[in-house]
């Protein structure tokens, strides 16, 4: 591969899931800038966020993005969900390679979130009901950004991971 497979979206959109599906068909790295981040600062992202606020976790984001532009990386990117938020972010997943943005609505993210409390912006919510609306409202709010951001838009909704990759795959040799 000469250039990257960018996925964005929301939280529970299958952005990991299809990266290690794609990653596996390709026999390309996979990279989850989430993990990566992780990584590079030695604590969970719940941790981050609780520690040195949103602000800097987005701008290890941004950080991570300049350096994958510098090394040239080519592989499978998957990306945080607030990642396109930013209008330099866009402009850097959008020059590392194809960005796919992986939509889903708020009842199907909700579903899939249901047992997951890895994820800081959600915590809290009561029920199902409260995180679903919470979802929505944020959806909303992003909705420009992921749709300004994204080359391709994957309706994940009614469609699996192997079907997400397929599509992007068709996609990619068009
Ligand atoms: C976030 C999504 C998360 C993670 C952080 C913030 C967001 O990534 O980057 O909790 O702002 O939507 P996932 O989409 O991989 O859950």
């Amino acid at each position: 591969m000469d250039k990257a497979v960018v996925l964005t979206g929301y939280m529970g959109a299958g952005k990991s899931s299809v990266a290690a599906e794609l990653g596996r068909i390709l026999g390309a790295e996979v990279l989850d800038t989430d993990a990566r981040i992780e990584e590079l600062e030695g604590m969970s992202i719940s941790s981050i966020f609780k520690q040195y606020g949103e602000a800097y976790f987005r701008d290890k984001e941004t950080s991570l993005l300049e350096k994958l532009k510098e090394e040239g990386f080519c592989g499978i990117l998957s990306t945080g969900g607030g990642m396109p938020l930013r209008s330099a972010n866009r402009e850097f997943l959008r020059d590392l390679g194809c960005v796919f943005y992986l939509k889903a609505s708020p009842a199907a993210i909700a579903r899939r979130l249901s047992e997951d409390d890895s994820r800081p912006l959600l915590a809290g919510a009561k029920d199902m009901a409260e995180k679903e609306k919470r979802i929505a409202a944020m959806l909303t709010e992003r909705e420009a950004a992921y749709e300004d951001g994204a080359d391709i838009i994957v309706d994940t909704d009614e469609a699996g991971v192997k079907e997400c990759a397929d599509f992007i795959l068709r996609k990619l040799n068009d």
